[in-house]
Order: C-alpha cells, then structure tokens, then sequence
C-alpha cells in the first residue's frame, strides 16, 4: 500500500485556540463543561455573577485550578454587563447554563426564574450576535418542558410545563432557539436534557439531599430527614456525560435539537433504598401517604414524609428517548444509575467521615 501523504507543518502557524463562554460556571454543569473543554483544548471563560464571595473561594471547589479557567462578571439580569463580558471573552461557542435552575423555587420566585431563565438567553443572544454574528449557542433546556406529557418522551413529543421555571424554559425553548434559528438563521442548539446528578449537585436537589442526610445518619451525625413526593419517577443520567452531548451538538453543521437521557426511570423511594445499600444500612418501608416512613433492621425511622417539600403541581414521571442523539451525535451515557447513586454517597460519606474525624462535625 502507498504511503499516506501528510501535509507539510508549518512551524510559523499556530492554529488559534477556539474560544468559549459558559454561562453558569459556578454550577454543576458548568464545572463539568468547562474541565471538559479545557481539555479539548478551548480557552474557556466562564461567566459568573458578582457576590461578596470571593471568586477564587466559588471556583476552585468545582473545577481544578491548574486548568486556567478564566472569569468574566456577568448577571443574566443584566444587558450591559453580559456586553462586557462578551467583549472580553470574544466567544466562538457559547453555553448558556446559567439559570434559577430549581423546579420547587421557581413557585415561589416565579418572576425572577422568568427574568433569568427566559429573558436572560434573550439578552444574551442580542449581545452575542452584535460581538460574533456566526457565534454558536447552546441553550440548556430541560425534560421538564414535557411536565405530564406521556413517556418516553422525545423531540417529538408535546410540550406541557407545570412549573413556572418549566414555562419559562419552554419560551426560551420556542421563542429564541426555535424561533432565532428559523428567522435570522442563528446556529443555536436545545439540549432537552432530562434529570443529571453528581457529586457537585447542588445540596436541595433530592438526590444530592438523600446521599448527604443518608450519609449523615450512618455516621451518627443526623438522626433522620424528610421528603416529599416519592412516588416521583426520574430518568436520572450523570453530569460527566451530559456535558460531553452538549459539546457535540455544536460541532454538527446544522442546529438542531436533542433529548439527552438514560432511558432508564426510577423512583425517588429507589432511589433512597439504592443508596442505603451502598451504606449498608438497608431501608423498609411502612404506613401510608404523608405516614409513610423508611426504617433501617433495628427499627429506627431515617425517612419521614414532609408536606412543605411536596410541589403545587408535580411531573409524575420522565423517562428519556434519546435515541437521535445517539444516531446523529454518536452520544450514550457510560454511568449507570447504580453506579451513579454509589459515585455520590461514596463521595459524601467520605467527606463527611473527614470533617467527623477532624472534629468540625
Ligand atoms: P445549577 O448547579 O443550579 O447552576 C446554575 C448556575 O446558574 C450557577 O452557576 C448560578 O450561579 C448561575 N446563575 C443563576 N442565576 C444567574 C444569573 N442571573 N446570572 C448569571 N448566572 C446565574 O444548575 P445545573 O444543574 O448545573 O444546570 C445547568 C443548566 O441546565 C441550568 O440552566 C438548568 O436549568 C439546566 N438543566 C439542568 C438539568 C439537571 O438535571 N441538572 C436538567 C435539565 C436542564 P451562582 O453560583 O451565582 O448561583
Ligand atoms: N428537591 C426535592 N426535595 N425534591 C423532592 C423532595 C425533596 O425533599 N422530595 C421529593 N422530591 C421530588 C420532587 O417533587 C421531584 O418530583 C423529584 O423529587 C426530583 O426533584 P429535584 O431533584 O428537585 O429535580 P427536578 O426534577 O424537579 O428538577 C431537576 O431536573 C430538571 C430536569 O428534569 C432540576 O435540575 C431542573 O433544573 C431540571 O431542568
């Protein structure tokens, strides 16, 4: 077989780094995204809103500091300063994360989740295109925006929010990818991704509130918690391996829209008894409705039932088609859901186990 010709290398031209701004660095998703595009070699910036929290303290838990992440100021809230942050940061690829990103709160904040979730991406957009008219966008969109829609739910299926924060993802879903993609012919993407969890959730979300207080009560340190609804089913995926579908939505030449999911549901009760297993403190259950409560072997009630934690109107259960996203972006998640409960009580019970032995606890 003939030798494969490679093209000369010029040593005088050096290919120009891509640059990305990620909104919402400060959380979950954000963290993951910005390691991963580091590593793929971008020169991230992340975005992140003033606080009286020094940066530094915000950051360096999330995402490893040696790996040059770069910070500008910005608000959602705020067209000018999402102007100046997109002045400075010169983006080629922007990922919109930021968000007031709690189902539960966004009832009682239904004006500000409206503000940051909807016109937020509004602002941004308007900003974006004025410093790079080819910038491309990916706008975080949720499974959430399908609320009591029958499963499995995928890119076809109807669209019916429950929740303020579920609305206001779903007008930014309509009006600005949607409609902005069709009418000025932006390239931005929806990724509609169903529940992702780590050990970087954030503390109220209930599957990162169920590894802390479980690992809490194995260690003596909390005697129970309480829940609410638990009959909740979830398509529950890991954080690590969303991100990575986010990124290839926008290397594809046209955008589109993906549902990003296990395929796989489980209930929030199993999600309880799953993580006892790995603390090796096994869950019963007993009673009914709000008197419903979890015991270990030896008797002991760690899980009650709490009406404040249930919602005024609840998505029953999601379960995720994603199969386009496997057939056009070649994506699957790698983490299983037992191994994913297990990464996130390991990694509690750990830290907690530290700050017991030191004392702090
Ligand atoms: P998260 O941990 O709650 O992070 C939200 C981020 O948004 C934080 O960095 C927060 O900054 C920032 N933020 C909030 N309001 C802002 C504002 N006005 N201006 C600038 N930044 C603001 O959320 P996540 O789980 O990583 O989710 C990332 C995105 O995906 C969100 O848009 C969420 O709605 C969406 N999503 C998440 C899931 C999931 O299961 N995780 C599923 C579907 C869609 P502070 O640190 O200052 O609070
Ligand atoms: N947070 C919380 N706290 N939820 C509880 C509790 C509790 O004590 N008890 C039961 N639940 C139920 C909720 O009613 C809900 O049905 C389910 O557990 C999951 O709640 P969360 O973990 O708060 O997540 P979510 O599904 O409402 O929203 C998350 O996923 C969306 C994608 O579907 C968030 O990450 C959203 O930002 C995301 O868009």
């Amino acid at each position: 077989m003939p030798a494969k010709k490679t093209a000369p290398k010029n040593k005088n031209t050096k290919k120009k780094k891509k640059r990305a701004l990620v909104t919402g660095v400060t959380g979950q998703d954000g963290s993951y995204l910005a390691e991963y595009l580091i590593d793929l070699g971008y020169e991230v910036w992340g975005l992140m809103r003033r606080t009286s929290l020094e940066p530094m303290i915000r950051i360096e838990k999330l995402v490893r500091p040696e790996r040059r992440l770069r910070i500008v100021y910005g608000n959602l809230r705020d067209g000018a300063s999402i102007r100046q942050a997109l002045e400075e940061s010169q983006p080629d690829e922007i990922y919109n994360l930021a968000a007031q990103s709690d189902v539960g709160i966004s009832f009682k904040c239904p004006d500000e989740t409206m503000d940051i979730n909807y016109h937020g991406l509004g602002r941004l957009i308007h900003e974006a295109i004025k410093v790079n008219p080819k910038v491309k966008i990916y706008q975080a969109s949720t499974s959430e925006m399908f609320g009591r829609t029958n499963p499995p739910q995928n890119e076809n299926s109807v669209f019916a929010p429950v929740s303020p924060y579920g609305e206001a993802k779903l007008l930014a879903h309509e009006d600005y990818v949607k409609g902005y993609r069709e009418k000025k012919g932006l390239f931005i993407c929806s990724g509609i991704l169903f529940n992702h969890e780590s050990p970087r959730r954030g503390e109220h979300f209930v599957t990162r509130k169920i590894s802390i207080s479980l690992a809490k009560v194995k260690l003596g340190i909390q005697e129970s918690f309480a829940l609410g609804n638990m009959d909740a089913k979830r398509d529950w995926g890991f954080a690590g391996d969303y991100v990575k579908a986010m990124h290839k939505m926008l290397q594809q030449k046209t955008p589109d829209d993906y549902v990003i999911s296990t395929g796989v549901s489980h209930t929030v009760r199993e999600f309880v008894e799953e993580a006892a297993k790995v603390l090796d403190m096994p869950i019963s259950w007993s009673g009914k409705g709000f008197d419903e409560v979890g015991k270990t072997k030896d008797g002991k009630v760690v899980v009650r039932i709490a009406k404040e934690y249930y919602r005024p109107t609840e998505v029953d259960y999601l379960l995720g088609d994603s199969r386009k996203a496997a057939k056009k972006l070649g994506w699957k998640p790698e983490v299983s859901f037992k191994q994913l409960v297990r990464m996130m009580v390991t990694a509690d019970y750990e830290r907690l186990k530290k700050m017991k032995d030191a004392g702090l606890l």
